[in-house]
This record gives structure tokens, sequence and C-alpha cells, in this order.
């Protein structure tokens, strides 16, 4: 592997004479929520004059914690160009795709900014942040007292749009699943509560039911934020909650992670460019198509920081890296 710096083109599809660019956000457009370098000016030449896409694009990032269509609105103010929620993949994007087999379950969310918001804006309908759902069990972290900071769950909407769970709900069904959205904010606190929920089966308290499934956006060892030097990512919580769990727990930690490096995010990433070609070209609005009748792209180019996650995801799918 080479160092964090490369642009990998990954997949020859046909010889059209057209390309898409996927770009990570974290490491490689923005360090924290500034810009780098001149990666505004540098979208700005993805669009004709009037403002029309002349280039496919979209943004492939691991990151998260808002919904797809509030995150494309700040990329568009921070950028300055207009971005598309359809141009915007974040890690968990693909949790979507369990709404069918946990549309009306009790679910936990957690990550930093609004995990449950993410979760309810895909149509999970009873969805609570894991920050809440601890409140309701009395004395459930023993530090709480220690903690200098509060939680904002009383004000953060969450009731408006989440009638269906109750207090009585919570202290009386089980969990049915658990969803690390984005980056844990209180380590402490969500190993504890997650660990509660796995080992009992779904209830803190109860001893001995079968691990409810647990689902990672992502498994990012470290990343590119505003410090110099990498920060510690969801996947090396992955790695603490892993440790802790299989340390009190007779059987091992089962989980599944999305995210880069796995194929099925660049292939639909390379769908995606092929509807907003197909959107670009004359005559054309984004309509509901088959993959087999989109245009192809000839060449997909992603650029990304991480060589474990973006080049290793790239070359998996690809002919070319
Ligand atoms: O939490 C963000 C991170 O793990 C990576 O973001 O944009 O570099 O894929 P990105
Ligand atoms: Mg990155």
């Amino acid at each position: 592997l080479r160092p964090p710096r490369a642009t990998a083109s990954f997949h020859s599809v046909s010889k059209q004479n057209s390309f898409g660019i996927a770009f990570d956000i974290d490491g490689v457009i923005l360090g924290g929520k500034s810009p780098i370098g001149n990666s505004p000016i540098a979208l700005k030449r993805l669009f004709h004059d009037s403002g029309a896409l002349k280039i496919p694009f979209l943004f492939l990032t691991n990151g998260g914690g808002i919904p797809e269509s509030r995150r494309a609105f700040e990329l568009s103010e921070l950028l300055g160009v207009n971005i598309l929620p359809s141009q915007v993949l974040q890690g968990h994007s693909p949790f979507k795709n369990l709404l069918n087999r946990f549309e009306n379950d009790l679910i936990v969310a957690t990550g930093k900014g609004e995990p449950a918001l993410v979760m309810s804006d895909y149509g999970f309908k009873r969805v609570i942040s894991l920050d809440e759902y601890a409140s309701y069990f009395v004395n459930l972290d023993p530090v709480a007292q220690y903690k200098r900071w509060t939680t904002l769950h009383e004000s953060n909407g969450l009731k408006d749009f989440n009638e269906l769970v109750s207090r009585s709900d919570l202290l009386s069904n089980k969990v049915q699943a658990a969803f690390v959205v984005s980056d844990p904010v209180d380590w402490g606190l969500d190993i504890q509560v997650l660990c509660d929920i796995l080992t009992s089966g779904g209830l803190p308290g109860e001893k001995n039911g079968h691990q409810p499934p647990l689902y990672f956006a992502a498994d990012d060892l470290q990343y590119q934020a505003a410090f110099p030097s990498e920060r510690l990512g969801m996947g090396a919580f992955r790695i603490a909650l892993e440790s802790v769990f299989n340390s009190i727990h007779d059987k091992p930690l089962e989980y599944t992670s999305f995210g880069k490096p796995n194929p099925f995010v660049f292939q639909n990433a390379e769908n995606i460019l092929r509807n907003l070609l197909q959107a670009s070209g004359p005559r054309n609005a984004i309509k509901e198509t088959s993959n087999n009748e989109l245009p192809s792209l000839k060449t997909l180019y992603m650029i990304g920081d991480n060589p474990l996650v973006d080049i290793k995801g790239a070359q998996q799918v690809h002919c070319i890296s």
C-alpha cells in the first residue's frame, strides 16, 4: 500500500468517452469543517457556467450523522456549488436497505450528530438515540454524575417525530437491532449500553438472550479531521466494544460493517454516477431507469486519502488503480 495520496482509477466500464468521479470528504475535500486547498475551485470546474453538471461526481464518505439532504445543503454552503442529496453517499446510507426488516421494530441508534433523525429519515418508525434510551434506565450509567456535559435529548426534536416510542415501550420491549450511525461521542456510555443491550438479548438487566443484530456504518480505524495527525474512527470504537463484549460474554460479538471498502458501496456509487450522466445529457431529466438502460462510463475515479478504505475499495471493483 502506498502513502495516503493516491488518485485511483477504478473501473473500465465501456468504450464510451465519459468519466465520473467519487470524492472522499474527510482529508480530501474538507479538514473538519474547512475546505482543503482549492477544493471549491476544483469542484466548480465540474459544472457548466449555467450551473448544470458537466462531469458526473458525488461524495463517497464513511462519515455521517445527519440526513443526506442536510449534508448536501451543508456541503453546498461550504463549497459554493449546488450539491444534490443524491450526490451524497454516507457510511450509513446503506442502512435504508434494512428498512424492510426493522421498519416497525424498536431500534437504538448512536453516534455524533443526530443518529435517530437519520434513521427516522430512512423510514424506521421506532428508533431512539442511545443517549435517550439510556436516560430511561435508573442508574444504568454509574458515572453519569461526573460527566460535565449534558445530553440534549429533550431538545433535539426526537419527541416530535418519534411518537411511537414511549417510556413503557422501552422498559418492557426488547431492542431488535443497534446501529452505530456515526462516530460515537461518549465511548464509555456507548460501550456500556451496547453491552447491556447485546448481552441481554435486547433489554438491559435481563440475561442470556440471543444477541440482536449490530450494524456499523463504517469501520475506519483512523481518519483525517482538522487535527494534524489522524483521529480514532468508528473501527477503533468497534475494536474497543468487541474487546469488552468478548471479555464479559460467552459468545463473540456478531456485527456487520457497511461503508468503504465494501465493493457494493462503490458499485452503488457507479450506478448513481451513471444516473447523473444520463440526467446531464441533452433532453434528459432524472427518471426511473433500470441499471441496464443507463449510459455507461468509460472510467470512474475515486479520489481518497485512506489506502485501507478508499484505495483498497476502489481496487476491488476495478481494472486499473
Ligand atoms: O468519520 C469520518 C471518517 O471515518 C471518514 O470520512 O470522508 O474520509 O470517508 P471520509
Ligand atoms: Mg478520508
